[in-house]
């Protein structure tokens, strides 16, 4: 199949190809170079890990072009243990690329938090969003003090801190910093609302920052 035939799939696809035609048309007008030195290889210098929401793409957001950031997504940016896919992000990225930064990346109003928090999440989700559903447990003699509006919100960002607690304790970042590499762990929180992003100021650069994390 030709490059611009179209397919039995419809406009809705279509439109994909064709704004891909354009975008990959503009950045070579722009920078000739781009494509081939992409190709030669990729030296991010960050890793983004954040939920899979629709609304949080974590290139657009923070104004990174590609080769800037690698990117790992899924439900409520959960980090498991035993979750050979992020992990072998993870340990990729610390190792291989030599990131310099992890971003774990939760935002408000997510959906995947809020089912956790309202016991609505059936199947494969509810198993997956369990470490969220125990946070709320734990958490919720504190959280039911504040006005309902605000659960969610304040859910939302313990899930974040809980999720950088489970990144500290992943083999490859500790590997890393007990030889003593630069590599710092970062909480942050975005507003679906306002397009910003906020630093929960739960930076991480060694193995010691992380008692105080709680
Ligand atoms: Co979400």
């Amino acid at each position: 199949m030709s490059q611009t035939s179209k397919t039995k799939d419809g406009p809705d696809l279509e439109i994909l190809l064709q704004n891909n035609r354009n975008w990959a048309e503009q950045v070579r007008q722009e920078d000739p170079e781009f494509f081939p030195r992409l190709a030669t290889q990729q030296k991010p210098k960050y890793l983004w890990i954040g939920c899979s929401d629709s609304r949080v793409p974590a290139n657009q957001i923070t104004g990174l072009v590609p080769g800037e950031v690698f990117v790992h997504r899924n439900v409520a940016n959960v980090i498991g243990s035993d979750d050979p896919n992020c992990q072998s992000v993870i340990e990729y990225a610390v190792n291989a690329l030599e990131v310099e930064h992890i971003i774990v990346c939760g935002h408000y109003k997510c959906g995947g938090v809020q089912a956790a928090m309202q016991g609505t999440a059936t199947g494969i989700v509810a198993d997956w969003i369990a470490s969220i559903s125990d946070i709320w447990n734990a958490q919720q003699p504190n959280l039911a003090a504040l006005p309902a509006a605000e659960r969610l919100a304040a859910l939302c960002e313990l899930n974040v801190q809980h999720q950088l607690k489970s990144l500290a304790q992943s083999p490859a970042v500790n590997e890393a910093w007990s030889q003593g590499r630069a590599l710092s762990l970062h909480g942050w929180i975005y507003s679906i609302e306002d397009g910003l992003l906020k630093d929960l100021g739960l930076s991480l650069h060694d193995q010691a920052g992380v008692s105080a994390l709680g």
